[in-house]
């Protein structure tokens, strides 16, 4: 059903939100993230998150690799200046920041250098059993250029970060998961169905409150945790004015499961 080259997109689930599905496909290229992947791939993702049917993003690839990184063959026709010009990576590689409803990555394989970033760059990370993590860019002479070396010390630490980026080398799920990386691992065959079931229990609540904790998440990661706690709480008045925290509430008092209205 989808129109793009790079990207399969499909929707799933029979509620009243359902979750998109967002496949990387350039199978030949271990999944390369190129310029025109990484512009359908905004294309993609804004578009689902402008539509109301849908509540939750999952962002997967093949069973061999999430992504291998940044595309090799084009970053090596770069130089300083053309880098600059064109304002390689960011151009169009940060839409994913953009989205505001959930977004999942389901890693199976290789998550390295850019492929690492992106995963980074979603709300959490499902691993499958097969999963490989690296920021490997040292050796190809380069530092990682969207995000290795500012969001993998936030989730890992500064100790196994360093590891990472300074060796080069690569780690498995069962470490990523001690590390922090990712939310859970489950074998490689059960990574989607587990992955939309943590999406359709996602898009079963109040779209709003998602938002929001979405939101305060992201500003704790960014900011200080002064800053961050503030506004968590400013955040948690404002939801006493909603519909869904009424009927939130109201459901759990009278033993009844919640009808969301979701807006
Ligand atoms: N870009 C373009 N093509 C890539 C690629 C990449 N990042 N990674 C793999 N491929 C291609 C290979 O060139 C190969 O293509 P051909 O069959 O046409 O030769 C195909 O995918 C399969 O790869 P391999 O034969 O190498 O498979 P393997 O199983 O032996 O090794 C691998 C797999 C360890 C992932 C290895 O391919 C590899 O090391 N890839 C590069 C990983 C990397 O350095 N990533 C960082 C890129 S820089 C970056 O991402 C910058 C940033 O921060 C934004």
């Amino acid at each position: 059903m989808s129109s793009y080259e790079c990207i399969i997109t499909a929707v799933h689930g029979d509620g009243p939100r359902k979750t998109a599905l967002i496949t990387l496909n350039r199978p030949k290229a271990l999944n390369a993230l190129s310029d025109p992947l990484f512009d359908e791939l905004g294309e993609a993702l804004l578009a689902f998150d402008a539509d109301d049917s849908i509540g939750c993003i999952v962002l997967t690839g093949s069973e061999r690799a999430f992504a291998a990184g940044a595309d090799i063959p084009t970053l090596a026709q770069h130089d300083f200046q053309s880098a600059v010009r064109t304002d390689m990576i960011t151009r169009n590689w940060e839409h994913i920041l953009r989205v505001k409803k959930p977004v999942i990555a389901a890693v199976a394989g290789f998550a390295l250098g850019g492929g690492c970033e992106l995963a980074m760059m979603c709300d959490f990370i499902i691993a499958a059993d097969t999963a490989k993590f690296g920021q490997p860019e040292v050796k190809l002479g380069v530092t990682p250029g969207a995000g290795g070396t500012q969001r993998l010390p936030r989730a890992v630490g500064k100790a196994k970060a360093m590891d990472l980026l300074l060796t080069a080398r690569m780690m498995d799920a069962t470490e990523a998961e001690r590390s922090g990386l990712v939310s859970r691992v489950v074998p490689a065959d059960k990574l989607l169905e587990e992955t939309l079931a943590a999406a359709e229990a996602i898009n079963g609540f109040s779209a709003p409150a998602l938002q929001l904790i979405k939101e305060l998440v992201n500003r704790s990661f960014e900011s200080g945790l002064k800053e961050g706690v503030t506004s968590e709480r400013r955040v948690f008045h404002a939801v006493f004015g909603t519909d869904d925290q009424r009927e939130g509430m109201d459901a759990f008092l009278n033993k009844r499961p919640p009808v969301f209205k979701h807006g």
